[in-house]
């Protein structure tokens, strides 16, 4: 089997196969140099791609393709989460994926890194990735986000990266309010309403539709019966929030590219929990 996290730490085969990625999702915001014959044949020997440069393997691909965003080719956004947090916190990656956000977050010297998905290839990655890395304050495990296996008030800070949208809001933010210690900093990047614009033109129109109307519907009643794909607003967001004792709000937004005029395709929420007592 493809050792992944050995990949993800060669720069070189992650960009090459982010790259892939990215003209198969049709994402056209970054700019690639031209993948190398020797870049191809490794890709194949490693059964990623096949002789058509397809895509075989996505869990792979989507890793790379994480690693390249956040750790190859940060954005302002990345920047300005990773600067919220201060030295020797303990943090929690809530929904934390291939372990792109835990390799952006070691940088701020954290005293522990909780990693919690509950995607098993996601999870051993994580692990792995540490292991090659040589780190031993990171503790990925695999966890459901509405029921997180730490005590209550127990972390400085909770970072959620694009997974708010498809899982169950409120009970997600009950947990994230329980794990967090009061002036905890709480990180969430979600999509924001430019995803539905991104759907119509870069997934199907019905998918666009659905996610729109699932939105509109949560953002009016603030309520879901069954987690599935939405979009949210900062209103909405900052709203729950507040309820739970959630204050100083700030709103970062990706770079103008990646915003359809007003509609923003990912935005930033950062607060603090009861800051004010
Ligand atoms: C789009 S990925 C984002 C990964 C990571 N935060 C990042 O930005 O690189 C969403 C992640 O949420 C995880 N996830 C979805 N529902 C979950 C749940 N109920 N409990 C734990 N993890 C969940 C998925 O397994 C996936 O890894």
């Amino acid at each position: 089997m493809i050792n992944a996290a050995k990949l993800l730490l060669n720069s070189e085969l992650t960009t090459a196969l982010a790259q892939l990625y990215c003209g198969e999702k049709h994402i056209y915001n970054y700019t690639f140099e031209p993948i190398t014959k020797k870049q191809i044949d490794q890709l194949i020997s490693l059964n990623l791609i096949d002789d058509h440069l397809k895509i075989t393997n996505y869990k792979v691909d989507y890793a790379a393709f994480e690693h390249y965003r956040q750790i190859l080719h940060p954005g302002t956004l990345d920047h300005m989460l990773l600067q919220e947090i201060e030295e020797n916190k303990v943090i929690l990656d809530l929904c934390s994926g291939p372990g792109a956000t835990v390799r952006a977050l070691l940088g701020n010297q954290p005293k522990y890194i909780y990693a919690f998905d509950h995607d098993q290839f996601s999870v051993e990655l994580v692990n792995q990735l540490a292991a090659l890395m040589g780190v031993n304050n990171v503790h990925a495990k695999i966890a459901d986000a509405y029921s997180l296996p730490v005590e209550d008030q127990s972390v400085d800070a909770v970072v959620n990266r694009v997974s708010l949208q498809y899982l169950d809001v409120n009970k997600t933010l009950d947990e994230v309010n329980r794990v967090l210690r009061n002036k905890g900093c709480a990180i969430f990047v979600v999509h924001g309403s430019g995803y539905v614009i991104y759907s119509a033109l870069k997934r199907d129109l019905r998918t666009a539709i659905i996610i729109l109307i699932r939105g509109l519907l949560f953002n009016i009643t603030k309520s879901q019966a069954h987690p599935k794909e939405i979009y949210l607003t900062p209103k909405t967001l900052i709203y729950l929030l507040k309820k739970r004792g959630f204050s100083d709000f700030s709103i970062l937004h990706t770079e103008k590219t990646l915003n359809y005029g007003p509609f923003p395709l990912y935005f930033a929420l950062i607060c603090y929990k009861n800051k004010k007592e």
